[in-house]
């Protein structure tokens, strides 16, 4: 499938050589992405905080080549020399090449590192592939005559979806939102979209602590994940469900409902992970220590009156999702009582962002 609304006209200028920097965070999904069709369609909407801390920066220098029909780039991760991200990145040339015409017309080297230690468990392929196509984005900027900022963010947020899909919402924040929907105007199944509508304040500067449960990689690739939910016995109803979840999420941010936002973020995690469990093969990603700090956040809840939850990824590692204004109680809980669960002590915090940075 070809969107034709992202197909460059014919480049007016040329440059011989350059690089641009753009650094980009990773995002948690309130509402999850889990399925998805043909060209990176996803089967339901999704919405997901951004981050601010977890993020990767890269460079892409860029020189003019002879077009012989083929790409040419290299990789370094943290300054070494990384020649297994080729392969992701070649699918994502080959991906994206009808959209940006260039791609064969230059050599890349493509510098990247993340502030989050590599093998934490945490994807860096929203930051990662979002980072990329805005750097992209910025050598095309340089061979059309304009481009408004409006048109630049749409055909990012675009060409990173083709790179991995959650990475459609990292470039802006503090919630975008990806897939369409009925009731949010202007989302697509193409691009992010920051979340339009009104938010109350107490969802403003949220915070999320990482717990670092298990720093392994990834038992199922999101690839083979998302494969899970072709033919799965429950597929119908979930997407359906996530549909239904978004729709509530727009009360529950407009009124502040944490109580709502805490069943309900709460809900999209576990049903994530039933997705997989229930599915053939099946999986279990979680850990003993993920069901550990569940039961605890659980009892924490109960016994005061925090407005804390937590949700998960496809993996073992716990977001710990609360209010500004929580931060001190909940950081003294975590260190006291979750800590003991996460691999060798580590947490990460972070809160919720704006987005991308060219620097
Ligand atoms: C569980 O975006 O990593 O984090 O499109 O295959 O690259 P690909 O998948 P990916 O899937 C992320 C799934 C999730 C939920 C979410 O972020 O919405």
């Amino acid at each position: 499938m070809i969107v034709p609304d992202f197909i460059p006209q014919p480049y007016s200028k040329s440059i011989a050589k350059g690089s641009f920097t753009w650094s980009s965070p990773s995002n948690i999904a309130l509402v999850k992405y889990w399925g998805k069709k043909q060209d990176q369609i996803p089967e339901n909407p999704s919405i997901s905080f951004t981050l601010n801390n977890c993020k990767t920066t890269t460079t892409v220098h860029f020189s003019k080549k002879e077009n012989d029909g083929d790409y040419s780039f290299e990789v370094f991760l943290d300054g070494e020399k990384k020649d297994d991200f080729k392969p992701k990145i070649k699918t994502f040339f080959k991906r994206v090449e009808a959209y940006l015409p260039f791609l064969k017309d230059y050599h890349f080297k493509i510098e990247t590192e993340n502030t989050f230690p590599h093998s934490s468990g945490i994807a860096s392929s929203a930051s990662g592939m979002s980072a990329l196509a805005l750097c992209l984005m910025s050598i095309e900027k340089e061979l059309i005559e304009s481009v408004s900022e409006e048109n630049f963010i749409q055909k990012a947020s675009f060409l990173a979806r083709l790179g991995s899909g959650s990475a459609c919402r990292s470039l802006e924040g503090d919630l975008v939102v990806w897939g369409k929907h009925d009731k949010i105007k202007g989302s697509s199944d193409l691009f992010g979209l920051k979340y339009p509508y009104e938010v109350h304040q107490d969802f403003e500067n949220y915070e999320d602590t990482i717990l670092l449960v298990d720093k392994g990689e990834k038992q199922v690739s999101s690839t083979v994940g998302h494969n899970l939910m072709h033919g799965h016995p429950f597929a119908v109803e979930r997407f359906k469900q996530a549909n239904k979840n978004l729709s509530e999420m727009i009360a529950i941010l407009k009124e502040g409902n944490l109580d709502g936002f805490i069943a309900l973020v709460e809900s999209e995690a576990l049903t994530l992970h039933s997705m997989m469990m229930t599915s053939m093969p099946y999986f279990i990603l979680m850990k003993p220590n993920t069901l550990e700090i569940i039961n605890k956040i659980w009892a924490y809840r109960k016994s005061s009156d925090s407005k804390v939850c937590f949700t998960l990824d496809a993996g073992a590692n716990v977001h710990v999702l609360y209010p500004a204004r929580e931060k001190d109680a909940v950081l003294e809980f975590i260190k006291d009582e979750l800590v003991a669960y996460c691999q060798n002590g580590q947490y990460i915090n972070d809160i919720i962002g704006f987005g991308a940075k060219q620097s």
